[in-house]
């Protein structure tokens, strides 16, 4: 991780669930990582707490579903920082719904944060590196396994079109950016289930095991395993499952 330390990692949901733990690992790794959320209460003590590692983490309220917070989100880093060289986009919202019944306008907010916010803060991103003559930054979007499976039992139908096309979206970027010769890689990290606020809150026993669930940090773990790859490599697809987890 030596060559990122002094660098600049926008992680995006770094509020809570393995958002926070990415932006922890990332400053203790030397990152200068923008945390985003919401709610920047949480990161701003996290904040506290983390001064004193390599690194530091610098909270940003930001509301993914508005495009026009993003961009002056990246404003804001580029007249502070001088711009964003790896973007782990993790934010991602879930409801229990399915597509017989799904409201319209919960689904429109899955595409928003799972989905556009994704996309916008990916291009501006590559902007970002480019317009600085960087020669290089990584782009790790956190998928699911539902992005490559449509699971028959998992109760959010709603939710895995999004991950699929968060999926798509990043392998069409990776070959953009392979054949104009750019050395920005792109990392796809699919965990099963992850013991966050997110699943707590969303499923109930019967389907929600901590024991068999992987820990926020172990996916926080792959995101450097990512990172610290030599330059030449790109770590393109990572899928996580606890080790008894039955998905
Ligand atoms: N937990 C799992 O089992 C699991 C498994 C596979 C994949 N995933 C994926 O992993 C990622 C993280 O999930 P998690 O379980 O850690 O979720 P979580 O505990 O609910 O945290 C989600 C984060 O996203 C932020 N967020 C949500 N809506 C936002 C918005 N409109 N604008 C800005 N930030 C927003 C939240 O912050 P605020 O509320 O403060 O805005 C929070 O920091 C998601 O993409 C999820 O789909 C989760």
């Amino acid at each position: 991780m030596d060559r990122w330390a002094g660098r600049v990692a926008l992680v995006t949901g770094a509020s809570k669930g393995m958002g926070e733990a990415i932006a922890r690992s990332l400053v203790k790794n030397g990152m200068v990582v923008v945390g985003c959320a919401r709610h920047v209460e949480g990161m701003q003590k996290a904040a506290t707490g983390l001064e004193g590692e390599k690194g530091r983490l610098i909270p940003m309220k930001c509301d993914l579903t508005k495009t026009e917070e993003i961009e002056s989100m990246f404003q804001k880093i580029k007249e502070q920082l001088g711009g964003v060289d790896v973007c782990v986009n993790n934010a991602g919202v879930n409801f229990y719904q399915d597509c017989k019944t799904g409201p319209l306008s919960d689904t429109k907010t899955l595409y928003d944060v799972n989905v556009f916010a994704v996309i916008t803060v990916s291009q501006l991103t590559i902007q970002s590196i480019q317009e600085r003559n960087r020669d290089d930054g990584h782009i790790i979007n956190i998928s699911s396994v539902c992005g490559s499976t449509v699971h028959a039992d998992v109760p959010c139908h709603m939710y895995t079109p999004t991950k699929q096309a968060l999926n798509a979206f990043t392998e069409g970027l990776r070959h953009e950016l392979r054949k104009e010769k750019t050395k920005i890689r792109t990392t796809v990290i699919s965990p099963a289930l992850v013991d966050t606020p997110l699943v707590r809150g969303l499923f109930d026993a019967s389907f929600f095991c901590p024991e068999y669930s992987l820990q926020p940090d172990d996916v926080a773990a792959a995101v450097t395993f990512a990172l610290s790859a030599p330059p030449c490599v790109n770590v393109r697809h990572i899928c996580l499952h606890a080790i008894h987890d039955s998905l």
